[in-house]
């Protein structure tokens, strides 16, 4: 969490941070604050709350014009979002400024050790604690560089740190560990910053910073150690993505935006896939058909929306593959000591890549000898660079904290990865993998005519935006879109909403329905097996306690209306393929829903895009 800029170069560095901290406000917005030097001075303005209050300080109280300076938008861990607790801290003898995004484990030693020979404190952060010692590393004499490598090999946990030294205003130093980090490179200028998005305006040309590395920026140069002092041998890249893609396009909200570009971002995910002869290729996956023969287990580890694209995932993976197929949270994923061994196949689903829970589920995953294949949207984010492999979601940026083209296209992915296991292990036959492929390519246009189709959902939002509760229920692959849905609503509406499989309301739930409860139902396709018939059963059992029912039902289901108040018609699919038609309509739902209420639907409260902490 939390997000970070730093520049140095010709251009107004308080125009530079304050903007760049603008693109990175999904990563927390807690509080901001911005340090920069200028003649000889450190100056620092910070505030409690949006980048809107720190706008309106640096109004009342300008901060002198500079080249050099780093910025902050706070994600809150140790310590409430006051204007104490906000970055940048200052080093107790006013010349270090410094920010950071991570959990610093060791910081009350650390803060004990510094307040025993008599350092006073002025934030309940751990972060201060990193400035303090930078302070003291360079009251020794030693410039930033090496201050910024004793430091860093001082603290545990994850960190990224950038700091500025006044008595140095050619120069801007930063350390990463478990954190993210890229530099911007310029001409004449860099910049560094926890998301490229930061920096994309000024120059596309980037890199990633390594684990465990130094970087040291001057207006003319970057350059790289680790945290031993040696060498680092970097990665530059060219960022793809333009300004426009990372801008709302005339929506309201990034969120609605990125729900309309679902479509496209399914057709990108697809795109380059299919081999001429119809047959799946993943060029990206670098684990042998050998080792993928070899595979006894699948674990699909992830978090929140990506979790449930998980769910998804193993009903589709274990019909097509027929290899058992687990899912789990990440955050329990390593504390329970889980069985996985060399033939056991790890896939991590993380939209940033940069989820704290899932990146140490990765890490134990390898010290286990088990082959890891992320999922992942974000290009040279920790998570796919510390696997084994990655499939790529080509969904563009998401900027919204409630995930939606992120999670589509994550169960796209899944899809292919399962269907590609299947072709190279021979339990689908080719023509078998090229009806479901085909079907796959029909969904782009699928989504869209959801969407074009989507008013009466909208309709429901306003007429529903003072209920206190709201149920969704749905059996096998609906029963994913069942939680997503009722996760969406609680996370940007903050409705009292929950997810249940249908089959079990019976068990203890259905004591909740009462006259006017609104439920969701997501009713399967008719197909060969009892599905449909048993969901039916469901609503029946909620409708006959009073419950308002609204059904998801494909274009021809005329059994579902007897049952419903509302019927929502979905394009026609296969089972397996349905949640990416079911669960367009609940991410709409909930935006609109949200938006009634008068709330930020981008930037919901007490969440930040990227948990970068555990
Ligand atoms: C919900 C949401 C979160 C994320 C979760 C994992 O809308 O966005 O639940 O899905 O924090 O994030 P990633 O996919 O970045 O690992």
């Amino acid at each position: 969490m939390c997000g970070i800029v730093g520049y140095l170069g010709p251009r107004s560095a308080q125009s530079v941070v304050i903007e760049g901290l603008r693109r990175l406000e999904y990563r927390g917005y807690d509080s901001a604050g911005i340090a920069v030097l200028s003649d000889g001075e450190l100056a620092t303005r910070k505030k409690a709350g949006k980048i809107a209050n720190l706008d309106a300080e640096l109004l009342s109280n300008p901060i002198p014009e500079a080249g050099i300076g780093i910025g902050h938008t706070r994600w809150a861990t140790h310590g409430g979002p006051t204007d104490q607790n906000a970055h940048p801290h200052v080093s107790a003898d006013g010349r270090v400024a410094l920010v950071h995004n991570g959990i610093i484990e060791n910081f009350a030693q650390l803060r004990q050790k510094l307040e025993a020979r008599g350092m006073e404190f002025t934030s309940e952060t751990d972060s201060e604690v990193a400035a303090q010692l930078l302070g003291v590393e360079l009251a020794k004499g030693v410039g930033l560089v090496e201050g910024m490598h004793t430091v860093a090999n001082t603290l545990n946990g994850a960190f990224t740190l950038v700091a500025v030294d006044r008595d140095d205003p050619d120069r801007v130093v930063a350390a990463r560990r478990n954190s993210p980090l890229v530099v911007g490179v310029g001409e004449g200028e860099n910049f560094l910053a926890s998301d490229v998005a930061a920096f994309i305006e000024f120059t596309r040309e980037a890199i990633e910073l390594g684990q465990d590395q130094i970087v040291e920026i001057t207006r003319d140069a970057v350059v790289v150690t680790t945290f031993d002092g040696a060498e680092a041998e970097v990665r530059p890249y060219h960022v793809d993505w333009d300004l426009a893609a990372a801008e709302k396009g005339g929506y309201d909200w990034f969120m609605r935006k990125e729900i309309y570009e679902q479509p496209q971002a399914i057709a990108d995910t697809l795109l380059g896939r299919i081999a001429p002869d119809g047959s799946l290729q993943l060029d990206e996956i670098h684990i042998t058909d050998n080792e993928l023969r070899r595979v006894t287990k699948i674990v699909i580890v992830a978090c929140g929306t990506a979790f449930y694209a998980g769910m998804v995932a193993k009903y589709a993976i274990e019909h097509w593959t027929r290899i058992a197929c687990e899912v789990e949270i990440a955050s329990e994923f390593r504390y329970r000591d889980p069985i996985i061994d060399p033939n056991t196949l790890v896939v991590t689903i993380s939209q940033s890549g940069e989820t704290a829970d899932t990146l140490m589920a990765v890490r134990h995953a390898r010290e286990q000898h088990a082959k890891v294949i992320a999922i992942c949207n974000t290009n040279g984010a920790t998570i796919p660079r510390e696997s084994d492999a990655v499939i790529y979601t080509h969904a563009g940026p998401e900027i919204g904290v409630a995930s939606t083209k992120g999670f589509l296209t994550q169960v796209v992915a899944c899809y292919l990865l399962g269907l590609y296991l299947a072709q190279v292990r021979g339990t689908k036959f080719g023509e078998e993998i090229r009806e479901v492929m085909h079907e796959l390519q029909t969904m782009p246009e699928k989504v869209q005519r959801v969407l074009d189709d989507i008013q009466p959902m909208l309709d429901l939002a306003q007429e529903f935006s003072e209920r206190p509760s709201v149920l969704f229920i749905g059996r096998h692959v609906g029963f994913p879109v069942a939680l997503e849905g009722a996760l969406k609503l609680k996370e940007i509406s903050y409705l009292h909403a929950e997810g249940f499989p249908a089959g079990e309301l019976k068990h203890g739930a259905i004591a909740l329905v009462e006259p006017g409860l609104p439920i969701f139902v997501v009713v399967p396709p008719k197909g060969r097996d009892q599905l449909h018939d048993k969901v039916i059963s469901n609503i029946q059992e909620v409708r006959a306690r009073g419950a308002y029912t609204i059904v998801l039902a494909e274009d021809d289901d005329l059994e579902v209306e007897p049952y419903s108040d509302v019927v929502f018609r979905l394009p026609k699919v296969p089972t397996l393929l349905q949640p990416l038609v079911a669960t367009v309509p609940l991410q709409m739902f909930a935006c609109e829903l949200a938006t009634q209420k008068g709330y930020d639907v981008d930037q919901p409260r007490n969440l930040a895009k990227s948990v970068t902490v555990e």
